[in-house]
């Protein structure tokens, strides 16, 4: 399955707007970096990052509206919040590849807050969405967290929570309820 899913994104991926699919391909490349490291899956990883952020492309509207006509399950934050919904869409629109792989699915479903049954390849692909080249740039304080990835996944993941909560509060943005309850079981 995961061969035909290889197969799907690549052809998709140039479809997509240069901005996202550098993004991806960047993202990609820092997850196998990593899965090198941490001895998991390279190829997992690469697809589960190239795979997700594939319905980044829709709007919030658009988002809520396939949510709402395939019943995809979100919570109410989600559904307040629907830039979040990108990743459950993106697992969705890509269940015939994953429907029989739990962590391929959790790493697209929860790449935006992370989830607390997130196994290795899962932060892999989490932490890697956060700490490509172009989000460095931006934020330069992420390059510690992106340095203690390569030692430690857990406390790196951790690292990026304490570092994310106090920026989402200078934001006002909502911290998602799933990233608080990770961060305590990781705490
Ligand atoms: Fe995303
Ligand atoms: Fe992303």
């Amino acid at each position: 399955m995961l061969k035909k899913l290889e197969v799907y994104l690549e052809k998709n991926l140039l479809k997509l707007p240069t901005g996202l699919s550098a993004h991806l391909n960047r993202t990609s490349d820092l997850a196998i970096e990593l899965a090198k490291t941490h001895k998991v899956s390279t190829f997992r990883c690469k697809l589960a990052a190239l795979a997700h952020d594939f319905a980044k492309t829709y709007s919030n509207n658009e988002l809520i509206k396939i949510v709402k006509i395939n019943e995809i399950d979100c919570s109410e934050f989600e559904l307040s919040n629907p830039e979040v919904l990108h990743g459950p869409v993106a697992a969705f629109q890509l269940d015939k590849y994953i429907s029989d792989d739990f962590s391929m699915f959790n790493s697209i479903r929860w790449h935006t807050s992370g989830h607390k049954t997130f196994d290795k390849e899962n932060q892999i692909v989490f932490l890697a969405d956060k700490l490509e080249p172009y989000k460095i740039n931006k934020r330069p304080e992420l390059q510690y967290v992106h340095d203690l990835a390569f030692q430690d996944l857990e406390n790196a993941v951790l690292a990026f929570f304490e570092i994310q909560f106090e920026f989402l509060k200078t934001q006002n943005i909502d911290i998602h309820p799933e990233s608080i309850i990770y961060y305590d079981k990781l705490r």
